[in-house]
């Protein structure tokens, strides 16, 4: 048998991407692949990539340029750029960094088997398509390989929302749901790989429409499989949360207390001019709602701050809608132009004062993470174990609310759900002791 050939893979951006990247690793391994992890050691180099704001975009040239050098000293090292900065620029990457044999958008990367024996004969090929076909039917059965108890899984794709500032419209294409029974059999191989929690990925989840019944109706049939014990999903957009989904927080035992919900602006102006198509009070309705089923719920959400038009009052209200919802966590992101999106258009916020914003903003939100954490000491909580932690004897894994929590203990809880008291807060993480 022949050297296994080595694949490094770097992954930027959203969980989509990190799923997507352990899909492109099991479609390489077909062509004799393993992952390794640096680039020094491999012989062909993927940057899944991000396009949401101008620093993802452009951190994948900086990467570009210092694989260049490893290629100057090998030059049969391969290099492929994949993602949405793949499916936002296409051919232009190459003209830009001539060291790319390969660019592959998010829903052509099935093909990344032919592509890369195409790169071998010399050739330098671009696939950017939204193809008829379905990638997930040509990819390979999900690994049997020893990985951690938690997964992702990619249920629906693209975004039809195009909100005026993003690029995901564009870059993912229209909303397109996996059939329901695909689902189900792609979660069932998880679980009969060791898989306990599996949180369910789209850029608009909760549109899922793949079940007659949407997500509510997939996350019940998913709940029945014996072996999976946690659901989560994310990310969702306000306007799709319908009553089955909201009914699900309170019924539904599987589904973890845990709500991932962007909500950008606290300004119905500038919700208004971001086409988020509902209002403050709106957002108000619907947490009071989801709250009402499930009073423990940990809420978490997107933030944009220095939006086109947002004025000191508009940025107001955004911080009045945080301290009155409270949130147990949240991104806060600088408003970054977007070129072909409606909101680049628009006059555009002094850096400075988008700045301030961001950092009021952001010491608002920390205040409010610790003092979501600082509730949870004396509490028990459940722990999903992941993995042995930095000191010896120390396993670390998540709680029902997505707290990480250490705790001591036998490795032998690694993959298992053990019953925790919670008993210290620090900056990132929680300490508990088995109970
Ligand atoms: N589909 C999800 C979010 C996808 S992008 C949703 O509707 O909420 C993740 C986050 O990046 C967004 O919630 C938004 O807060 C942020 N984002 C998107 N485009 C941006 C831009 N142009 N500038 C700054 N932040 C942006
Ligand atoms: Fe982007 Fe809006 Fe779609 Fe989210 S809902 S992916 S922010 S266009
Ligand atoms: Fe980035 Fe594409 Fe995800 S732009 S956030 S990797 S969908």
């Amino acid at each position: 048998m022949s050297e296994p050939k080595k694949l490094f893979i770097k992954t930027y951006g959203c969980q989509m991407n990190v799923y997507d990247s352990e899909r492109m690793v099991e479609a390489l391994g077909g062509n004799g692949y393993v992952e390794v992890d640096s680039p020094e050691q491999a012989d062909m180099v993927l940057l899944n990539t991000c396009h949401i704001r101008e620093k993802a975009a452009e951190k994948v040239y900086s990467e570009l340029g210092r694989l260049k050098l490893i290629k100057d000293e090998r030059p049969d090292l391969k290099i492929g750029v994949a993602g949405c900065v793949a499916q936002a620029e296409g051919q232009e990457i190459m003209a830009r960094a001539p060291v790319v044999d390969l660019v592959v958008g998010p829903q052509s990367y099935h093909r990344l088997p032919e592509m890369e024996k195409a790169i071998q004969k010399g050739e330098k090929p671009v696939d950017t398509d939204f193809p008829e076909e379905d990638k997930f039917e040509h990819l390979n059965k999900r690994a049997r390989t020893l990985r951690g108890p938690t997964a992702f899984l990619t249920v629906q794709e693209g975004c039809d929302k195009f909100c005026a500032f993003c690029v995901v419209p564009y870059t993912r294409g229209a909303e397109v749901s996996r059939p329901k029974d695909r689902i189900v059999r792609e979660a069932q191989e998880l679980v009969d790989a060791g898989v306990r929690e599996i949180t369910l990925l789209g850029q608009n989840v909760n549109a899922y429409h793949g079940h007659e019944k949407g997500l509510a109706g997939l996350i019940w049939e998913l709940a029945e499989i014996d072996g999976l014990d946690r659901i989560r999903f994310t990310t969702s957009h306000p306007n799709d949360m319908d009553d089955a989904l909201v009914d699900a927080f309170g019924t539904c035992e599987k589904l973890m207390p845990y709500l991932h919900l962007p909500v950008q602006s606290g300004s119905d102006k500038i919700l208004k001019a971001m086409n988020r198509k509902h209002t403050r009070d709106q957002y108000f309705h619907l947490i009071d709602r989801i709250r009402a089923k499930r009073p423990d719920l940990l809420l978490t959400s997107d933030f944009i701050v220095g939006f086109p038009g947002e004025t000191d009052q508009d940025f107001e209200d955004t911080m009045d809608l945080v301290r009155r919802v409270e949130f147990g966590a949240s991104f806060t992101f600088k408003y970054s132009t977007r070129p072909g999106t409606p909101a680049a258009e628009k006059p555009q916020l002094p850096d400075d004062v988008a700045n301030e914003r961001l950092y009021a903003l952001q010491a608002l939100i920390t205040k409010q993470q610790r003092a979501a954490q600082d509730s949870m000491v004396g509490r028990e909580v459940e722990v999903l174990f992941e993995k042995k932690g930095r000191l010896p004897g120390q396993i670390v894994g998540k709680s029902n609310y997505l707290h990480a929590v250490h705790a001591v203990g036998p490795e032998s809880d690694i993959g298992q759900i053990r019953r925790v008291k919670i008993v210290e807060s620090g900056p990132n993480s929680l300490a508990g002791v088995l109970v």
